[in-house]
């Protein structure tokens, strides 16, 4: 079985329609937050829902669901959120309402963020090998009997190994396969439409559950266009401006 596995889309369709059109696969899962800070929510979120509509649930998510919860986000990520309740319909924002904290499928966790409270959203960045939440993240898959999360949030692509005796070894994802052995992994795909890896493409990975093989990948998409969009609807300048240097 192949996994699709995309993060943090961001209202960004042309990132989006980029990556499926352009990969193979059994089953699509995405990792939340479809909508926000980009254009086009109305489209991405469409599209979600004709590829099959699995998703974790994305603080983005939350937040249109939360207005409250808005009071942590960043300016430009609460405008983004209210250009998404504008251009949304009731019927997606309750779709939206049943988008579950995680998705587990045998060994495999597919979640947002970290996974001991999936809700509270925290961060954790390539560099936060003995983040609490990482370590609480381990635990908690060690109880559901998984081995391998896939999460997004942070849109740095990494992989976090651990090691035993709670030791958390960290690997810079480059594009290119890694087999898994019998450790616990947690694995950031990276985001497909607001890269900030410094790398201005559209970042996702698959799995391959048969070969235990991780691959991850990045491709070219059409900036010019997602950041017109992004200028053409009033949003922040510099939220065009980040897409074409992925920051
Ligand atoms: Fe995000």
């Amino acid at each position: 079985m192949k996994y699709l596995i995309l993060s943090d889309i961001h209202s960004n369709i042309q990132a989006l329609n980029k990556v499926v059109d352009n990969e193979k696969y059994d089953r699509i899962i995405f990792l939340g937050d479809i909508i926000g800070y980009g254009a086009d929510p109305f489209l991405c979120y469409k599209k979600f829902l004709e590829l099959g509509g699995e998703s974790a649930m994305g603080n983005h998510e939350y937040g249109v669901l939360n207005p409250l919860s808005l009071m942590n986000f960043s300016e430009n990520a609460r405008l983004g959120v209210l250009h998404t309740i504008k251009n949304l319909p009731e019927e997606y924002v309750n779709h939206m309402r049943n988008l579950p904290e995680y998705i587990q499928l045998d060994d495999c966790i597919f979640c947002h963020s970290m996974l001991d409270q999936p809700l509270d959203f925290s961060y954790v960045f390539p560099e936060d090998k003995d983040s609490i939440f990482l370590l609480a993240s381990y635990r908690r898959m060690s109880e559901l009997g998984a081995k391998i999360m896939f999460t997004g949030h942070t849109h740095k692509p990494c992989i976090f190994k651990m090691t035993g005796n709670e030791g958390v070894e960290i690997y810079p994802s480059k594009d290119g396969d890694i087999y898994l052995d019998d450790k616990l992994y947690i694995i950031n795909v990276g985001s497909v439409g607001q890269s900030r890896n410094s790398i201005p493409k559209a970042h996702y990975a698959v799995y391959d559950t048969d070969e235990r093989k991780v691959s991850f990948k990045s491709v070219d998409y059409n900036i010019r266009e997602a950041a017109g969009r992004i200028e053409e609807e009033g949003l922040p300048e510099l939220l065009a401006k980040r897409l074409y240097l992925g920051i």
